[in-house]
């Protein structure tokens, strides 16, 4: 399975390793493993689909769990391979979240899929992505799948940063004149979604819904004030941010969400 040009040409010159490193950038990295950690126990089987460089498959292998990651641009395996310490249990494969045959089905405990859904951009496409890590997970096992949000990154990248212009983008069709819905092609690297289209491509699937996560609320649109911040205030920020962050009022405005949901038992 080929995975698209532009996303390997983004990925071999974009420094994902360091994306999560600043202070800003753990609030979204901390609040995922807050999550894992709440359904992960000794012993679990974990895979990462779309791994970038392994932040979180060598976190995880680090506590002593047995992770096997996939990702499909070399760039990123080579980093996740020079990351990886002697102690680690852990396989990194080169491959696509759209096929996983080289991995048996219901072996995993936990399965990421964090970044495969930032950049397919069809319904088909996203719902194959989410069937193979639902296959690949043991009954009763936990699925996290993580989307970048379209409100929150108008904010932050369209008004606030205008690393989005954001008339541009309605004028090409990249979003709606009247809702600002998002709609995006392979060209544009980043699929932007809404909870509604989450809440409709998983409604064919017989999960259920642990939790839905505004994974870094506002937490790019301040990035400048977070990074200031000492370290008593960024602990009580993160423990606002905690507390806030399954509220539905203020799920629209994350640049990024997680959606956690258990696979049935039979
Ligand atoms: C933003 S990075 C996230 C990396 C890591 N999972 C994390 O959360 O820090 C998105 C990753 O998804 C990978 N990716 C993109 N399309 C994919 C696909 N179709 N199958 C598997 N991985 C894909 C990219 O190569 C990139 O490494």
């Amino acid at each position: 399975m080929n995975t698209n040009q532009y996303i390997i040409d983004f990925y071999e010159n974009y420094d994902e390793d360091s994306r999560l490193v600043s202070k800003h950038g753990t609030v979204e990295f901390l609040t995922a493993m807050r999550y894992i950690e709440k359904y992960i126990k000794p012993g679990d089987r974990i895979i990462e689909i779309g791994a970038g460089t392994g932040r979180y498959s060598h976190a995880l292998a680090r506590q002593g769990y047995d992770v096997d990651a996939v990702e499909p641009v070399g760039h990123n395996i080579e980093i996740f391979r020079r990351n990886t310490l002697p102690s680690e249990n852990i396989t990194v494969t080169q491959g696509n979240a759209l096929d996983l045959s080289g991995f048996p089905s219901e072996r995993y405990d936990i399965t990421l899929l964090f970044g495969p859904l930032y950049h397919l951009y069809t319904t088909e496409d996203k719902r194959r992505a989410l069937s193979e890590a639902i296959r690949v997970t043991r009954p009763g096992g936990v699925i996290f799948a993580a989307y970048v949000i379209s409100d929150g990154c108008l904010f932050d990248e369209g008004f606030l940063r205008g690393s989005i212009n954001v008339s541009e983008y309605i004028k090409n069709g990249l979003l709606d004149a009247q809702t600002f819905a998002a709609k995006s092609e392979p060209k544009d690297i980043f699929e932007l979604v809404r909870k509604e289209d989450i809440d409709e491509l998983m409604s064919v699937f017989p999960t259920t819904r642990l939790h839905y996560v505004a994974s870094d609320g506002c937490s790019l649109l301040m990035r400048e004030a977070i990074d200031k911040m000492d370290r008593r205030t960024f602990e009580l920020y993160l423990k606002y941010h905690f507390a806030v962050c399954e509220r539905e009022d203020l799920s629209g405005i994350t640049s990024h969400s997680i959606d956690i949901f258990r696979k049935p038992v039979r």
